[in-house]
């Protein structure tokens, strides 16, 4: 794997990821531009992972180019926070130890609104400020990517929309690339700069989203790229539930 060194933040030609007799990835071709904010959607098994997993140096292609920034971390579905060091201590961990880390982690804390959670261990957080540790964590190593493996869908539907919001805000002030991959049309169309389908190992499609912010799901643009995003998903909801 190669850095990426010029405006543009991550490029992949040509990807091929094979498990057994089945190529996942499969001729994958994705640019994401620096401080572009690009969604992936694809149905369970697709490959969405997998490809975060080679972007974030976790798997290794089996073909192709990737380039990626050397800064980058992921949050996954699930916090994986380390349960025997408090809450700083998780944001910190495998940085320098010393008085300036512990200032940008405590800095990172208050940016997801945790500053009073510096010394809770991690046992003791609801599942919602157990993911805005992870997003510290990540923000404190300034990536310039930032790999997202549906980090809301484990919490319930209000903590969901006020990280989807926190996300957004916060990549807005910190500009990484980011690669959000979620199973959620309406979270992809809110957040993105641009929306991807992943299918039999390739993008089948990859759309600038045209909606005016705030993004509005009862807007008919909102509307109009949710039903074309759901039909490239094969879901084909019936009339009644698509807005006009
Ligand atoms: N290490 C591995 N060994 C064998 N098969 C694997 C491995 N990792 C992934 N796969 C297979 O590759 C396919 C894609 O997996 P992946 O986890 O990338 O899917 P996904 O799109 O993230 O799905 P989901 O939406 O359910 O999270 C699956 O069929 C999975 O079983
Ligand atoms: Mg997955």
């Amino acid at each position: 794997m190669t850095t990426t060194t010029t405006e543009t933040a991550v490029r992949i030609s040509g990807l091929r990821r094979t498990f057994g007799d089945r190529n996942v990835l499969d001729g994958l071709e994705l640019d994401i531009a620096r401080g572009e904010f690009v969604a992936l959607l694809g149905a369970s098994g697709s490959g969405k992972t997998t490809l975060l997993r080679i972007l974030g140096a976790l798997d290794a292609a089996d073909d192709g180019e990737v380039l990626v920034p050397r800064a980058r971390t992921i949050v996954f579905q699930e916090p994986r926070l380390v349960p025997s060091k408090k809450v700083l201590a998780n944001v910190a961990v495998a940085l320098p130890r010393g008085a300036a880390t512990r200032t940008r982690a405590r800095a990172a804390l208050a940016e997801v609104g945790l500053e009073r959670h510096v010394d809770a261990w991690p046992g003791t957080l609801s599942g919602g400020e157990a993911q805005r540790v992870a997003l510290a964590r990540a923000l404190v190593r300034e990536p310039e990517l930032l790999l997202l493996d549906e980090p809301f869908a484990a919490l319930d539907a209000l903590t969901r929309l006020r990280m989807q919001d926190l996300v957004g805000e916060l990549c807005r002030v910190h500009r990484p690339a980011v690669l959000l991959v979620t199973h959620d049309v309406d979270e992809a169309v809110r957040l993105a700069d641009r929306v991807c389908v992943l299918r039999d190992g390739r993008l089948v499609t990859d759309e600038t989203v045209a909606v005016d912010h705030p993004r509005d799901p009862g807007d008919p643009a909102f509307a109009a790229l949710r039903r074309r995003l759901l039909a490239d998903l094969g879901v084909h909801p019936t009339a009644q539930e698509i807005p006009e």
